[in-house]
């Protein structure tokens, strides 16, 4: 038997989230499964066509199966670092089980918040790393998606209020709730943004804290609100690693 783990991101552009925090997020993973070879994946076509005119060469999951065959790999783990089950996931999942004849076992991770407990837990973490601060809400900023698991947004909002923190909102890039949502919901004039993101890359630095007149900062200060922005993605929290290595220990 060979064993192997595969860890799988969407990628990013940008490189110090790339380096610091999907990394970081890599690492602890591996540490999981000491006694498997790993391999990287980027799911983004884009993102690795981006990193290939750099020199970087990422694989995609399919290129990194074949890679895994070509060694030998018998029993091998896909690990998602994704947050959500999404069209992503789905998709990797069509991946991984297209190859799963291959293999004598080939299993597949479950994303960050895969539970109404992963939801409850997370709240929790960033409660405690962004405490409340008198006269200001407390925005995070989520990627959204066209797939039902957009309902984590939402819920997290409310898991958040349920736990005592009616100052949290929790809004998308590209899905629901929207800016406008947001907005409507504020009731005081001071904010801080946060990405809920794995990494603080392109939509972070740009979607939410760019200085163009359509970025969230932008938009909330031409409003009259006095906005501030934190550019640090999920993945270099060591709580959230922690969270990651402990559904691969349930597996
Ligand atoms: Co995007």
């Amino acid at each position: 038997m060979r064993q192997a783990i595969a860890i799988v991101s969407f990628g990013s552009s940008v490189e110090t989230a790339r380096v610091q925090q999907i990394s970081a997020v890599e690492k602890a993973i591996r540490e999981e499964m000491p006694q498997a070879l790993a391999y990287t994946a980027y799911t983004s076509p884009t993102i690795r066509r981006i990193l290939r005119g750099r020199g970087i060469f990422i694989p995609s999951l399919e290129e990194a199966l074949e890679q895994m065959l070509e060694d030998g790999i018998t029993d091998a783990l896909v690990q998602p670092t994704h947050l959500l089950y999404g069209i992503e996931y789905d998709k990797m999942r069509e991946t991984v089980d297209a190859y799963a004849g291959r293999f004598a076992s080939l299993q597949f991770g479950i994303p960050l918040l895969a539970t109404t407990e992963d939801l409850r837990e997370l709240a929790a973490i960033l409660s405690e790393a962004y405490p409340r601060k008198e006269g200001e809400a407390l925005v995070f900023l989520g990627h959204g998606t066209d797939h039902f698991a957009n309902v984590v947004y939402p819920a997290l909002q409310m898991i958040f209020h349920m736990q005592g923190r009616g100052d949290v909102l929790v809004g998308t890039v590209e899905g629901w709730p929207s800016y406008e949502d947001v907005y409507a919901q504020l009731h005081v004039s001071s904010l801080r943004l946060v990405p809920l993101m794995l990494v603080a890359g392109d939509h972070a630095l740009h979607d939410m804290a760019g200085d163009q007149e359509d970025s969230w900062k932008c938009r909330f200060e031409e409003a009259g609100l006095a906005a501030q922005c934190v550019l640090q993605g999920l993945g270099a929290m060591p709580q959230i690693q922690e969270l990651y290595r402990k559904h691969i220990r349930i597996l």
